[in-house]
């Protein structure tokens, strides 16, 4: 198996680098330059870097209904094997590479790439030493250093919302997959809001919208995957079986506006916000708590058909 990604990012910045490049990012969007392609690539691998593990610490330790849970979940559905070979596409703080090794054992291996070096290094410090599981820098859309017909499990958690145009990345993940092997996907499904959460949702993008409109462009903006028409495509397109959808919830319990803040502070639609955009961000869910929030999460499967 390759263990060199092509196409890696530049080398480590220095720790101001990222805070700079946030603030030059949140003056643009606020100015309402659209937060998509390579703006939105720089917002996430500046948001990365200052918070690789941000996914895992306050999305993963939700409760979820029917005992779900975001990462073991997700690997469970993939039917995976001991002895099998997974890549990790996006693989952030690797909770969900470390789900797969768990599964696969010491026979098998898990790839987890990500475009991030701070996120590279974080899920290395949380990997036991000698669990099968290697961690590249490189980008997700450039999988060339990959065989074909390598992977019997292609992960990919919360990571797809990230991509613009999934076509080329469907394609590749096609290549990589041996013919049966399975595509297991999270995506945000906010388009299965509850209506009392949809409305308090309102209310936090309502902040977005004013305080910083260039990020409701884009995926924001679209039915969340795959049901845009140019999603089910490349899907399609890209020769992978029925993509089949299983709608979760995770509960997020908020008794006061700190709790609120443990979450959504982390989250992308805080860190687009400036710092009086996130104070504003914080009275308005100051004035909805107490709020159990059900965040809605959709987990895809498919597979290479063969
Ligand atoms: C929301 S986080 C999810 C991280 C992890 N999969 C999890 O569920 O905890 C998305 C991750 O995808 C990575 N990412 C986004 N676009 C990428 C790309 N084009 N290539 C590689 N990694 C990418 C980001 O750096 C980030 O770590």
């Amino acid at each position: 198996m390759a263990t060199e990604m092509e196409g890696s990012a530049p080398a480590a910045t220095p720790a101001q680098q990222p805070h700079d490049e946030l603030a030059e990012i949140r003056a643009e969007v606020a100015a309402g330059r659209p937060l998509v392609g390579s703006l939105a690539a720089r917002f996430h691998r500046a948001v990365g870097a200052i918070d690789p593990a941000a996914t895992e610490d306050s999305l993963a330790v939700l409760p979820g209904n029917r005992g779900v849970h975001l990462y073991d979940s997700l690997i469970a559905w993939a039917s995976l094997v001991a002895g099998d070979q997974v890549l990790d596409l996006g693989c952030g703080s690797g909770g969900a590479t470390r789900a797969a090794a768990r599964v696969v054992g010491e026979e098998g291996m898990v790839v987890g790439i990500d475009v991030s070096p701070e996120c590279i290094a974080e899920a290395t410090a949380r990997t036991p030493a000698g669990a099968p599981v290697l961690y590249r820098r490189g980008d997700i859309t450039r999988l060339g250093a990959f065989g074909d017909r390598t992977f019997a499990g292609v992960v990919a958690s919360m990571v797809l919302d990230h991509v613009d145009d999934l076509a080329p990345l469907l394609a590749e993940v096609f290549r990589v997959l041996r013919p049966g092997g399975r595509l297991v996907a999270s995506v945000m499904s906010f388009d299965h809001l509850r209506p009392m959460d949809a409305s308090f949702m309102g209310s936090v993008l309502a902040v977005v919208g004013r305080r910083a409109p260039g990020a409701l462009a884009g995926r924001a903006s679209r039915a969340s995957i795959p049901h845009e028409p140019r999603d089910l495509r490349a899907f399609k397109d890209a020769g992978l079986a029925t993509v089949e959808e299983l709608d979760v919830q995770l509960a997020v319990l908020m008794e006061d506006v700190d709790q609120a803040w443990s979450v959504f502070g982390r989250t992308y639609i805080a860190q687009i916000l400036d710092a009086e955009g996130q104070e504003e961000l914080r009275r308005v869910l100051a004035r909805r708590m107490p709020h159990t929030l059900y965040l809605p999460v959709r987990f895809l499967r498919t597979r290479r058909p063969g």
